[in-house]
């Protein structure tokens, strides 16, 4: 059974659910491999493919279901149009940074496109030009900034002062020849070559731990088994496994939303991102036949909005503005991981653990980022050479004065949200609980969290956080648990919906 909440439903989702003999079987004893790969999302699915291409023995391991997790909640842009990026990301780390960074996001872009045309998989890709748009005088100015960093560069993009959107428009940007697709439809059908190809996968097999001796390293799964390797690549989204690494205080999870809407009017080709705040971001996927829009956007830090519900209606209410809504026949949230530098965290875990390799910190770009690091992971896990290894080492200095004020910012986040929980209890008495509404109660003398079901029955969970002791706060856009250091979420009962939190809420009914 999928512990992912069906509150939200993700159009890209929906197609695993439909497509049968979609199950993998649980990891049920000790096991020996090449390389291990924990995580089935971009990252660890193109992984294992490549890997297995390369003639080397994978493993793929899954905690939950294969492509259920961030990856099947995205909005599927393989740009390396990151919003304004560049103009800021030259000012902190230079001209040579940046050039390499939209490059290794082109080679993430055209490795997808080389691998769908290998394999000859049919997952709604198509080129697309991505457009960054203001609306208001204060970033009319940036979209300059930002296409003189585009000429800078040498980035194919143009200024532009109208688009083919229901709305008025300052100025946007553009950049050529990007693209969208339905990413699940491309890895599910990889699986497929990845096991013709001998590589095994599991799911619904959480790893707790990672052990290393002389023989190599151990993937320690929650039953207890053993996966062992040479070499273990970490393509969990968040990793569960921190030691030496210090991610949790280098990385904060946010939390966006996308509706999806049918409506009257002809949408226009193209991919479209709002400077202005509140972000607004707009494209279109193919839907029976039809088109199908997405609208996202309403991103906050995980665990620390009012109201999750209100995200999606800001975005009902938008699409509404400005378009003839038939009906939104699908809706979900994303969680994304920022780095202090906003460059994604991508090879070998530490100095001292060279056999151990990680991915995470993709920001809203998981899908070039998501290539671009598996291209580079399975590069570092076959001794290979590749040009981004510096760039994206975890291992980087970083050191200018912007990381380290968020460095500063979001670790006194942390800190403000570890002591908070305990002393400000709520006073909900449980029987105001509704069914299907959730929040924090007064049990016994202390606070806790409950949840009340359809069926009227009470769920009572003590709040404190499995991973660190945060007090996890309750999301009624997606009926979860949620922690607001660093984003372990949990479902009504309990059970881990995303880590880096491997334990469950302890029950307290
Ligand atoms: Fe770290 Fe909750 S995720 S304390």
């Amino acid at each position: 059974m999928s512990k992912i909440p069906t509150y939200s439903k993700s159009y890209w989702t929906e197609y695993i659910d439909r497509k049968e003999a979609h199950s993998y079987p649980q990891a049920v004893k000790d096991n020996e491999t090449e390389i291990v790969i924990i995580g089935a999302g971009i990252v660890g699915v193109l992984s294992a493919y490549e890997l297995a291409k390369r003639g080397r023995k994978v493993i793929l391991l899954e905690a939950d279901r294969i492509l259920y997790g961030t990856t099947g909640h995205t909005t599927a842009k393989i740009t390396a149009q990151h919003g304004l990026f560049y103009d800021e990301l030259i000012r902190k780390s230079g001209e040579e940074a940046a050039k390499l960074y939209y490059k290794a996001n082109m080679d993430g872009l055209n490795y997808i496109r080389q691998v769908i045309k290998e394999e000859n998989i049919d997952c709604d890709f198509s080129e697309q030009t991505a457009y960054t748009y203001a609306v208001t005088d204060e970033y009319d100015e940036k979209i300059k900034a930002e296409f003189k960093a585009y000429e800078k560069l040498g980035i194919d993009g143009e200024l532009l002062s109208e688009l083919p959107l229901p709305f008025q428009i300052k100025s946007a940007v553009s950049m050529n020849g990007q693209a969208q697709f339905h990413p699940l439809k491309l890895l599910s059908n990889l699986l497929v070559s990845f096991e013709q190809l001998g590589g095994a996968i599991y799911e619904q097999s959480p790893v707790k731990d990672i052990e290393e001796d002389d023989s190599g390293l151990h993937a320690i799964l929650k039953n207890g088994h053993r996966i062992s390797g040479q070499k273990i690549i970490i393509a969990t989204h968040y990793p569960f496994y921190d030691m030496l690494g210090l991610y949790f205080s280098r990385l904060h999870p946010m939390r966006s939303y996308i509706v999806a809407a049918t409506v009257e009017e002809e949408i226009p080709d193209g991919m479209y991102i709002s400077a202005d705040q509140p972000t607004r971001s707009l494209r279109y996927t193919d839907y029976d036949g039809r088109k199908l829009l997405l609208i996202g956007g309403e991103s906050h830090k995980t665990g620390q909005s009012e109201d999750e519900l209100s995200c999606y209606n800001a975005l009902e209410s938008f699409t509404k503005d400005y378009f003839t809504v038939d009906d939104f026949p699908y809706r979900w949230s994303a969680q994304d991981l920022v780095t202090l530098d906003k460059l994604p965290y991508i090879g070998q875990y530490s100095s001292s653990k060279e056999n151990l390799f990680i991915a995470t910190g993709f920001g809203k770009w998981g899908m070039s980022n998501g290539a671009v690091a598996s291209m580079l992971l399975c590069d570092l896990a076959t001794d290979q050479e590749n040009p981004y290894e510096e760039l994206f080492s975890p291992s980087r200095s970083e050191t200018n004065l912007q990381s380290a004020s968020t460095f500063v910012k979001e670790n006194a986040n942390v800190a403000k949200e570890l002591i908070k929980g305990k002393i400000s209890p709520d006073d909900v008495d449980p029987n105001d609980l509704k069914p299907n509404e959730g929040g924090h109660i007064k049990f016994k003398g202390k606070r806790a969290g409950a949840y009340r079901d359809e069926n009227g029955s009470l769920c009572i969970l003590d709040t404190t956080c499995t991973h660190m002791g945060c007090e996890v706060n309750w999301n009624s856009g997606e009926r979860s648990w949620d922690c607001p250091c660093h984003g372990s979420r949990f479902d009504t009962n309990g059970e881990v919906l995303e880590g880096p939190a491997v334990d469950p809420l302890k029950k307290l009914n």
